[in-house]
């Protein structure tokens, strides 16, 4: 059966275009406060390189968290396993900024995806350099897997989250505390910060979430176990405290941020993504959850 793209995802954006319970835009970034609630996108990038949009979405916007599943590409680069000596691979079941767990596990984040892991994995992807090198490679290591060079950090939203950014900060120093940071807090939080302030459209992440895929002549940054590992923690941990609710209604890896994107990977399919700034009670957007949800039933991508 061949796919009617194009009508699948028209129907998509004018659902969403009238939705009206759009969810809330994340405030306690004071930058990410001002994006419109009404913008949406969505795109769908199928192994040779085509591209299925629908609204907004050659529009860049803040990544954030969705930055988290790079830089875990990169520090299992430098680290190989071991890198799972200092964070745990299991789902959290709080919220992306609870430091509850730390305690419990004597400064062991849960998983890569969590606030605190993600620290975590980016003190580790630093690996002795400057932060300025680390984010030169990971805006490299991007800017390939989208075969997009303008892609950039946005230097305000970093200093708006480094402004806030205490819960980070206790995270941070938490961890230290229990000898799990291997750089100085301020210094892997600079690198922190500037990550998530990455900015790319839907077209961009979509072309960027074929590194993850199974298809053959999907391009090939990690191996083919690093994929599927990283894919397995984007099903089990992207979500945070509703990943079970998005494998439920989704059935595929995927890895939210709190500027409302959401990447998606479709193993043997496609690279997907979708952003509507507005978020659900857990900080992950709300639209897109539902317009990936939609996209599935339409294709039947699930990998269950
Ligand atoms: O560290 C933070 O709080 C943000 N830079 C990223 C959090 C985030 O995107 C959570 N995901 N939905």
């Amino acid at each position: 059966m061949t796919l009617d793209l194009t009508a699948i995802l028209d129907e998509i954006g004018a659902e969403m275009a009238a939705a009206t319970d759009r969810g809330k835009v994340a405030s306690y970034i004071p930058e990410l406060a001002c994006i419109d609630p009404a913008r949406f996108g969505m795109a769908v990038c199928l192994p040779d390189g085509q591209v299925f949009t629908t609204g907004d979405a050659q529009e860049p916007f803040s990544i954030q968290s969705i930055s988290k599943v790079f830089t875990l590409a990169m520090a299992l680069g430098r680290m190989g396993d071991q890198f799972w000596d200092r964070v745990s691979r299991e789902p959290s079941g709080q919220a992306f900024n609870s430091i509850l767990q730390l305690e419990h596990h004597k400064g062991i984040p849960r998983n890569p995806f969590v606030n605190a892991g993600a620290i975590a994995t980016t003190d580790a992807a630093l690996a002795g350099h400057a932060p300025s090198e680390f984010l030169g490679e990971l805006l490299q290591f991007i800017r390939t897997a989208a075969g997009d060079d303008s892609i950039f950090i946005n230097e305000k939203v970093a200093k708006s989250e480094e402004a806030t950014g205490d819960l980070n900060r206790a995270l941070a120093y938490f961890m230290a505390a229990h000898g799990n940071m291997a750089n100085p807090v301020p210094l892997a939080l600079g690198a922190y910060f500037h990550q998530c302030a990455v900015e790319m459209s839907c077209a961009q992440l979509a072309r960027a979430a074929l590194f993850l895929t199974e298809l053959p002549d999907g391009p090939r940054l990690v191996s083919a176990a690093r994929r599927r590992r990283i894919n397995a923690m984007m099903m089990l941990c992207g979500h945070y405290d509703a990943s079970g609710d998005f494998a439920y209604r989704v059935g595929l890896p995927g890895k939210s941020g709190v500027g409302g994107g959401i990447m998606v990977v479709a193993p043997q399919h496609a690279g997907i993504a979708v952003w509507s700034p507005g978020l659900n009670g857990q900080g992950n957007s709300k639209l897109g959850t539902a317009a990936v949800e939609m996209l599935v039933r339409a294709t039947g991508w699930s990998v269950f």
